[in-house]
Order: structure tokens, then C-alpha cells, then sequence
């Protein structure tokens, strides 16, 4: 977020509390190149933090109150006593913020009042990860203000906690680890079992190539319920298959796996996506240290595909986008995120990129779909604490 923005954000803090911020601390959305719907079953991801940022600006104040403000929805007011704070209470998007607090609290940690006030530049409602964002600025505010001295993955994890259930939402733990510790010019891979992070040097300039994020600004109301669906197919077919996760199932026990749910065709479906998309992650990563990343195209497709016809969770107007992108001149393109709308990447030599971002608009003018919004993106830095001589 720039200085001017920032600066802004700490004026508006010092109007509405009445007090200047003790600092503000921010943290990117982001897409994830390869590895989805793996999270929440062991697997492997692969994210990166977008550019765009949601930024938390908070001080302490003494009479144990909890105040929780955005400046995209000013006149809206969360006051609540810290000590009543209970899952769903505050609601809407101000319980993102209030769980994290909760959270900390649930884990054992003192926590008194705060004022907060969130300036949020990552769209939501576009598969992007704004909840994360808001979720991991405001958890690294909270923390810092609070004394508690704990490494980034375990706030990632307290985030994830407040999401599952302060907010009521499943998810795994790929979207606050991204945004916590992605680092700028690299992809993140992380063993969602294990904890362990790797990042890979993603310098696609270099290669002569761009990554664009087409968001389709279509979410559609299946959203939830889908993917808390796929989330309790994946745990009967683990269990169908005396497994801990599906991780557990490696790609050459694939066949066996599917023999053994030869009469669960739905279950047989999703355990092939997560397997095989795995897989890809672990391919995609391969081509990557080698310095080849135009040859993940094929494995982008490949991916979609899986999500598309075993996983089914992409929508219309993600197979359109993916499509015309690949017409345009991508190698490769994917849904990305939880899907059922959302966005979707693609990736392109620079000088496809934008007839690439023209065919997907023209496919989608044809289709009758929204004109999605499509724009290139750099692998970006995770969550951090915005110097005060950014912003005073
Ligand atoms: C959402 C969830 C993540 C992950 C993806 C799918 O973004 O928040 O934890 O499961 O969907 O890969």
C-alpha cells in the first residue's frame, strides 16, 4: 500500500478514536498458482501473495472495549466488551477482525481493549482471499500490540481458527500461510501436514512471461455449501480407504484406491483430483527450480480439467475465461481458489498477454457472462508491519 494511503488510513484513525495508531500492519490477498482443494486434505499448495493488501491500522485502549471500523464501510461500528466476544458475535465483516481476537484469547493469551480501523484494497467476493488478508493484518496488530511473541505460521493458524469458528467458514490453512509468509518475486510451497514452507523463485519477467488473474465477478451461492461438501467427501473417502488424509494416498496407489471405491463414483472422482493433483504440484515445483516455468502450461490445463470434471467445483464462467485464454494465447490457465465463480489465472508470454485478456473478454461478451476484470500480477511480500515513516 503506498505512503499516501497509508497516511490516510492514520488520519482516519485519529478522526474516529479520538487517538493516533500505535501502527499499522498489512497483509496481501492471493491466488494460488497450482494445488487446490489439496489444503484440507495433508496435500501440497502452491500460493502467492498478490499486490494488493488489506492494512490494519490499531492502538490499545484501556476500558477493555473491542472497536472495529473499515473505510470501505464507514458508519458501520463493531464496539463490543473484549471479554463478551463469542463465535458470531460481532457478524458480517467486522467478525473476521473480532475472531482473530477471540482466537488469541481462546489460545491463552491477555488480551485487552483495541481500536482498529481497516483500509482493505483486496476485492472481496473474488476468490482472492480478502478474508485472509483481513484475518492475518489484523492478527499481526493484535499480537504486536498485545506483547505475544509467536512465529507467523501460528498466527496464520490463529487466523484460521477465527475463520472456521468464530465466522462459522471451513477452509484449510493454504490462504493465511500465503498471506502471512509469501515472500516478493517467489511462489510458497507448503506441506500442509508438516508445516514446511519452501519459496521458489518465481522471477517470470525473466522468462519473458506474465501471470494474469481474471476475475470473473461471478460468486455463485453454491459457494459454501459446495465446498463444505467436498470438504466431508474428502474425509468419507479417507476413511473408506483407512487413511489418515488423502496425502496419504500416493500416485502410484491411485488405481487401487479407485478399485476400492468402485461402488462411491462421487467419492472415486474427488480422491482422483486430490491425487493427481498432488501431483502436479510436486511436477509444477520440479520445472520451476529448474528455471522453466513456461513449461507448467500443460499442467495449469491439467488442472482445471480435474477441478472442472472430477472436483466439480469451477463454474461457466471460469471454463469460458480458462478457454479463451488458452485460445488467446496462454500456456495454461486454471481456476484458482475454492471456485463456483471467483477468479482464475493465466499464464502468457508477455507479448500474449493481451490478446489472451481480450479473448477472455470477448468470450465472456459472447456468453452473456459479466466483463471480468483482468489484470497482471507480481508475486508480492506477505504480512508485515508498514514503518511508521511510511505512513506519519
Ligand atoms: C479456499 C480455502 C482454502 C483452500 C481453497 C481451495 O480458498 O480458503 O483453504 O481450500 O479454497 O484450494
Amino acid at each position: 500500500m503506498d505512503r499516501a494511503r497509508l497516511a490516510k488510513l492514520a488520519d482516519a484513525f485519529a478522526a474516529l478514536t479520538g487517538q493516533p495508531p500505535a501502527g499499522i500492519w498489512s497483509a496481501p490477498g492471493r491466488v494460488n498458482l497450482i494445488g487446490e482443494h489439496t489444503d484440507y486434505n495433508d496435500g501440497f499448495v502452491l500460493p502467492l501473495a498478490l499486490p494488493a493488501r488489506t492494512a490494519a491500522a490499531a492502538a490499545v485502549r484501556a476500558d477493555g472495549r473491542l472497536t472495529v471500523r473499515s473505510l470501505q464501510w464507514p458508519g458501520e461500528l463493531a464496539d463490543v466488551a473484549v471479554a463478551d466476544l463469542r463465535p458470531g458475535h460481532p457478524g458480517g465483516w467486522a467478525g473476521y477482525v473480532a475472531g482473530v481476537v477471540w482466537a488469541l484469547r481462546a489460545s491463552g493469551h491477555q488480551l485487552g481493549g483495541l481500536d482498529i480501523v481497516i483500509d482493505g484494497a483486496v476485492p472481496a467476493g473474488s476468490g482472492l482471499s480478502s478474508s485472509a488478508a483481513l484475518e492475518c493484518a489484523t492478527a499481526l496488530a493484535v499480537s504486536a500490540l498485545g506483547g505475544i511473541h509467536q512465529p507467523l505460521a501460528d498466527l496464520a493458524r490463529v487466523a484460521r481458527q477465527a475463520e472456521n469458528d468464530f465466522v462459522g467458514v471451513p477452509c484449510g490453512v493454504m490462504d493465511q500461510m500465503a498471506a502471512m509468509l509469501s515472500r516478493a518475486g517467489h511462489v510458497m510451497f507448503l506441506d500442509t501436514r508438516t508445516g514446511q514452507t519452501e519459496h521458489i523463485p518465481f522471477d517470470l519477467a525473466r522468462s519473458g512471461l506474465e501471470l494474469l488473474v481474471i476475475d470473473t465477478r461471478v460468486h455463485h451461492d453454491l459457494a459454501d455449501s459446495g465446498y463444505a461438501e467436498r470438504f466431508s467427501n474428502c474425509a468419507a473417502a479417507a476413511r473408506l480407504l483407512g487413511v489418515r488424509a488423502l496425502r496419504d494416498v500416493p500416485a502410484a496407489g491411485l488405481p487401487g484406491a479407485l478399485a476400492r471405491l468402485a461402488a462411491e463414483p462421487v467419492l472415486a472422482r474427488r480422491v482422483r483430483h486430490v491425487v493427481t493433483e498432488n501431483a502436479r504440484v510436486l511436477d509444477t515445483i520440479d520445472l520451476l527450480r529448474a528455471g522453466q516455468p513456461a513449461r507448467i502450461g500443460p499442467i495449469l490445463r491439467a488442472s482445471h480439467a480435474s477441478l472442472r470434471d472430477d472436483f466439480e467445483v469451477s463454474a461457466p464462467e471460469l471454463d469460458t475465461a480458462v478457454a479463451a485464454a488458452v485460445a488467446g494465447g496462454a500456456l495454461g490457465a486454471r481456476m484458482t481458489g475454492g471456485g463456483f465463480g471467483g477468479s482464475a489465472i493465466a499464464l502468457t508470454p508477455a507479448a500474449a498477454s493481451g490478446s489472451a485478456a481480450a479473448a477472455v473478454v470477448a468470450a465472456a461478451d459472447r456468453a452473456g457472462h459479466p466483463v471480468p476484470t483482468i489484470g497482471a500480477v507480481l508475486a508480492s511480500a506477505g504480512a508485515r508491519c508498514d514503518s511508521a515513516t511510511s505512513w506519519r
